[in-house]
């Protein structure tokens, strides 16, 4: 049999290609508007940034990650995420040593194994934005109106932003407390993982997917009735400048995020329209994981959106199947000859035209110009050549004019301006 692609990772077809490019190019030109300037960072990275940034105990650690050992002996892990990587790229290389606050972002591939399903893969693409060594309010409510700004001009509409605080290391202990407390006399229903989870980190157990924990978790205390002041004043300014913009959202104080660095603000950008999968994007602050890992203490904050499920909420526009501005239909090898050139010159300024290579009857070159989509046929024979005018006919009114060649570059540029 032919070898076929690892599953849950997917060929990007032409056919989808130009959602994707509008999607990329979206993106870039709005985290361009709001300063952001892109960093890559590599797939590979030692296993150990993975496990103390995202958490030992998380699925995506414990579960989900490509990790292997290299011919040096090294574990390596291809990045479920891009948020660690950007961490450590901005700690090896110094970036904090200009003031704050940095804007960073970056596209690109993610790897989890998880059981692909639709929206699901184990190879997708995120584009995901942080905010370095920014603590106040502003920050969060600045990255969010980008977010919701992003999902406007894509056209993504049915996208509810949900919000919670899961508050700061003066107060997620006492919350954490009234967990152990709470999940203590019903460790009977909770599965054997949040069974271990309880002891380490109970809050890993409100986000379990089995439906013993699920149940259990609906009478569990809120995280709401343990923030601090200080927390509770930063989640009331972020709710606050939210408004203020015009975006509209929910809050949540159940809402607890798959990975561990989160601190105070965390939030999803949910839809109902892609089944299980039900978050288009999430993000939140981490202000203790830079420090963490090694770095000053430097409060933080970030999202990522995911590029197939944005993808999956997109409707196809005409725009992106457009195809090429024109078509030479040349009859005869001195035509032909004449009809190479042009396309050149007419490609050197960005004008997408084609032609056939073959000699090929009129009628076939005219079904390969319907194929291909093209605005404008130019129809061009020997004695057309000898003329200096040929007709150019439109393909989508069927209307025809007689255009003297040595315009044809100038009118089809100036069209194209
Ligand atoms: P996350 O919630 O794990 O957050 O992923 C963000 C988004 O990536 C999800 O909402 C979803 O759209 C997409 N995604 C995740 N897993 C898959 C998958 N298996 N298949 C398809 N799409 C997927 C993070 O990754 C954090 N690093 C976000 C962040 C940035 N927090 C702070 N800064």
């Amino acid at each position: 049999m032919a070898i076929q692609a690892v599953r849950g990772m997917k060929d990007l077809l032409p056919s989808e290609a130009p959602k994707w490019r509008f999607i990329e190019a979206t993106a870039r030109e709005v985290f361009g508007s709001f300063g952001f300037s892109e960093i890559r960072t590599p797939i590979l990275e030692r296993t150990e940034l993975f496990a103390r940034s995202i958490g030992e105990e998380t699925d995506i650690v414990s579960k989900e990650m490509y990790t292997f050992e290299d011919r040096s002996g090294d574990s390596l892990t291809m990045r479920p995420e891009a948020t660690a990587g950007v961490v450590r790229a901005f700690l090896e290389n110094k970036l904090y040593a200009v003031p704050g606050p940095h804007k960073l972002c970056t596209i690109g591939p993610m790897f989890r194994h998880e059981r692909p399903q639709k929206g699901r893969l184990r190879q997708f693409h995120q584009l995901d934005c942080e905010i370095l060594d920014d603590a106040g309010p502003q920050g969060d409510a600045e990255l969010l109106v980008m977010a919701a700004h992003l999902l406007e001009r894509l056209g993504v509409r049915q996208v509810t932003l949900v919000l919670n605080s899961l508050g700061c290391p003066e107060c997620r202990p006492v919350f954490k407390q009234q967990l152990q407390d709470y999940f203590a006399g019903r460790q009977g229903g909770l599965c054997e993982d949040c069974r271990r989870r309880l002891a380490t980190n109970p809050l890993r157990v409100l986000d379990c997917k089995q439906e013993g924990c699920k149940e259990i978790s609906q009478g569990a205390p809120l995280i709401s009735g343990s923030w601090c002041e200080s927390c509770g004043e930063h989640f009331d300014q972020v709710k606050r400048l939210l408004d203020q913009s015009g975006v509209t959202f929910e809050t949540d104080p159940k809402l607890v995020r798959g990975l561990d660095y989160y601190t105070r603000t965390a939030f999803e950008f949910k839809t109902t329209q892609l089944g299980a999968q039900d978050a288009v994007g999430g993000g939140g602050r981490y202000d203790g994981l830079i420090e963490a890992l090694g770095g000053p203490a430097t409060p933080a904050i970030g999202f990522a959106l995911g590029v197939e499920r944005l993808a999956l909420l997109l409707e196809d526009r005409p725009e992106w199947q457009q195809g090429p501005r024109l078509f030479i239909a040349a009859l005869g090898e001195e035509p032909r000859d004449w009809a190479f050139g042009v396309a050149q010159e007419l490609r050197r300024a960005g004008i997408w035209v084609e032609m056939t290579a073959q000699a090929t009857s009129l009628k076939a070159q005219m079904r390969r110009a319907n194929k291909l989509g093209a605005s404008q046929v130019l129809i061009l024979g020997g004695e057309e050549l000898g003329a200096g005018i040929a007709p150019l006919k439109d393909m989508a009114n069927g209307e025809q004019e007689d255009l003297p060649l040595d315009q044809i570059v100038d009118r089809l540029k100036a069209a194209g301006a």
